[in-house]
């Protein structure tokens, strides 16, 4: 694998991240009740967001009967997609007019709702910033594009291939897994369209923004802690054995890879212990726990958030558990550490101490 691919492949991991944001974000979602239509709704009513989260609501709950038709689901959140005109709600007029480039080679995200059934986010692209090919486990997914304009490509797994190889990377022995997977969608999607994927259909996709791009995204149902996707290397150069519109892939088979861990000293641990504000929001608290360190990302100091483990390759260097994220803290190993990044692939995001 040259070194484009390889870079390609570990950029991201970063919707895991950008799971986990979208998550904590919701603590400032807006949950609004819906009671503006009174039930009087057809396919022709302008819909406001109250009106389209009661209707989504309505709709998601289909997730849950025994037979689940996620090609029909999909088609009426389209429908409703359609009868929306996003920048004009106020929910997404404050976000849109808040916007800011906060992270450079990355989109930014934000949550509109979320709830256990279903989630609905906005992404907002610089020309350039590309989210590589990844998947959605037992997910929908219906993108409508709010403004400029995009390359969608969708996939479907084709085939898991026995073929593997193994890289050491950061203190970290990869396990790189080979598959095939079909292209079933190679498009470019503009202001007003919709693309669809379902959790057995073109459920690996990949954007590529050509100008400034915002997207309004809902997915069934909504990303967990638990949901973990997979992010694919893609051989586009040609087909995988000259079988039509079949590519191998590379992904990484986080079951197989270890980190090759540190000891480092409980009096180096509480050198890291506080709480950090990120240079896009939020912050990171980090806390000791018997011989190790944990960090929870939080809206504010005094809220609750995730936790995850951080466990250490080197001085002051951590992979965050089951992340593809590694946290580096500053400092000489004289006092506490007065700042940290992250890596997510080549995307960083810094943080500076404030406790
Ligand atoms: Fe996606």
């Amino acid at each position: 694998m040259d070194d484009f691919k390889r870079r390609e492949f570990i950029k991201l991991s970063a919707l895991g991240f950008a799971g986990i944001a979208l998550q904590l974000n919701a603590v400032s979602a807006y949950a609004q009740s819906a009671n503006a239509h009174l039930g009087k709704w057809s396919k022709n009513t302008a819909l406001n967001w109250d009106a389209f989260l009661e209707r989504l609501t309505h709709l998601a709950q289909t997730q849950h009967q025994p037979k689940w038709n996620q090609k029909q689901y999909t088609q009426q959140v389209k429908q409703l997609l359609l009868q929306c005109n996003f920048p004009e709600f106020e929910n997404i007029k404050r976000e849109i007019e808040s916007y800011e480039d906060k992270t450079p080679n990355w989109f930014e995200a934000a949550s509109l709702h979320r709830e256990v059934d279903f989630q609905v986010s906005l992404f907002q692209f610089e020309k350039g910033e590309y989210i590589p090919h990844h998947d959605h486990p037992d997910m929908t997914g219906v993108i409508n594009v709010v403004s400029g304009s995009a390359l969608a490509k969708n996939y479907s797994l084709e085939e898991q291939l026995s073929a593997s190889r193994e890289v050491v990377k950061n203190g970290r022995r990869e396990v790189l897994q080979k598959c095939t997977i079909r292209e079933v969608g190679n498009e470019v999607i503009e202001r007003g369209d919709v693309s669809i994927l379902t959790a057995d259909e073109g459920n690996i996709h990949s954007i590529m923004p050509n100008e400034f791009t915002q997207l309004v995204d809902v997915f069934t149902p909504a990303y967990t802690a638990d949901t973990k996707s997979i992010w694919y290397t893609v051989d586009e150069d040609g087909y995988y054995n000259g079988r039509k519109n079949v590519f191998e892939a590379e992904y990484l088979n986080k079951g197989l890879s270890k980190i090759d861990t540190v000891k480092l000293s409980r009096k180096k641990l509480n050198q890291y212990v506080g709480s950090y504000r990120m240079n896009n929001g939020g912050f990171l608290r980090v806390f000791r726990y018997g011989k190790a360190i944990g960090m929870e990302r939080t809206a504010s100091l005094d809220t609750p958030g995730m936790k995850m483990n951080l466990v250490p390759y080197d001085q002051n260097k951590f992979w965050v558990e089951d992340q593809d994220i590694r946290c580096v803290f500053d400092g000489d190993g004289s006092g506490k550490s007065g700042s940290l990044t992250l890596y997510i692939s080549e995307v960083s995001i810094s943080a500076r101490r404030v406790k």
